[in-house]
């Protein structure tokens, strides 16, 4: 069986192809979503400036018996830190609040059409801290195709990650050919649809499938490890959100079956085009931007 636990970004840096997703978690749940985490093997987690929870992460892996070293960390400069000097301090804000020196995998949120400039001027901050060794690794989330065009013409450092919204109902096959034409990983965020979950009040939800439930019966496996094991087979990192410890436990239970080519197709076939999130295109700082607190 391949080993997909771990990818090589194309810088070289090695990280977990699975992490913990903590969007929406409340701060005083995030301490103990990431110890379970930790407990469970996780060595990966997805935080951003934007989530509020920053600092129960860091707290997290502190006060667990891990060397930080060993944790991968991964977060995102909100839209309203664009801009090549505000970035660069948003940064140290970040770092403030995990406790760390030096982070992982440092990512731009959004692009934001309405000031293209200001999200150039925000890479480029994101280069010179890579180039100074306060990241290990950079990229963007939400880049759609001409996002990642005009950044690939307008800057330097290829992004070593591009984290967008794909489950099984949204695959954005565009968008991911254009990040492994240029070597950018593919991170899925909401990897199990559950952005779609309550959409229109109607019954949408991946987990109840009927294409995916008979592969999970398949192989005595659930809906959401079926997904997230599709994820992995087909090259993605991916990071499930969830702040309940059994279910955190069984997110980074999918190492131990496979799923056939047949089940990957009968899998890509459910993509419905229609996208749970908000629309990247649209993002402005007058409707989303918000001040990110110092500490
Ligand atoms: P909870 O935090 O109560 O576990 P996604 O990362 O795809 O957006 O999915 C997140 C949503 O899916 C959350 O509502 C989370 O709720 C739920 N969830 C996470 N893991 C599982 C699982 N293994 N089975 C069912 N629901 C899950």
């Amino acid at each position: 069986m391949p080993d997909v636990s771990t990818l090589t970004l194309n810088n070289g840096v090695e990280m977990p192809a699975l992490g913990l997703g903590v969007f929406q978690t409340p701060p005083d749940e995030t301490r103990s979503a990431v110890e379970a985490a930790l407990s469970a093997g996780y060595r990966h987690i997805d935080t951003a400036a934007a989530y509020g929870n920053e600092r129960q992460v860091g707290e997290a892996v502190h006060n667990s018996r891990l060397d930080s070293a060993e944790v991968f960390l991964e977060t995102k400069i909100w839209i309203s830190d664009y801009g090549y000097d505000k970035t660069l301090h948003g940064f140290e804000k970040s770092a403030r609040k995990l406790g760390v020196d030096q982070i992982d995998l440092l990512i731009l949120h959004q692009a934001l059409p309405s000031d293209f400039e200001a999200t150039l001027e925000a890479y480029r901050a994101l280069e010179t801290l890579l180039a100074d060794g306060k990241v290990r690794a950079i990229g963007v989330s939400n880049f759609m195709v001409e996002h990642l065009t005009t950044l690939l013409e307008r800057t330097t450092v290829v992004p070593a990650v591009n984290q967008i919204e794909l489950h099984p109902y949204f695959a954005q096959r565009e968008v991911q050919a254009l990040d492994a034409e240029n070597g950018i990983l593919t991170q899925a965020w909401s990897p199990i649809g559950g952005i779609t979950f309550y959409r229109d009040g109607q019954h949408s939800s991946t987990l109840d499938d009927p294409v995916i439930g008979d592969i999970a019966k398949a192989h005595d496996k659930t809906p959401a490890q079926v997904m997230l094991r599709w994820h992995l087979q087909q090259g993605r990192s991916v990071i499930p959100k969830s702040t309940n410890p059994q279910r955190i436990a069984e997110n980074i239970d999918v190492f131990d079956f496979e799923l056939s080519t047949e089940e990957l197709a009968a899998i890509d076939a459910l993509d419905t085009g229609k996208r749970g999130g908000p629309e990247p295109e649209l993002i402005t700082l007058e409707s989303f931007g918000r001040p990110i607190p110092e500490d």
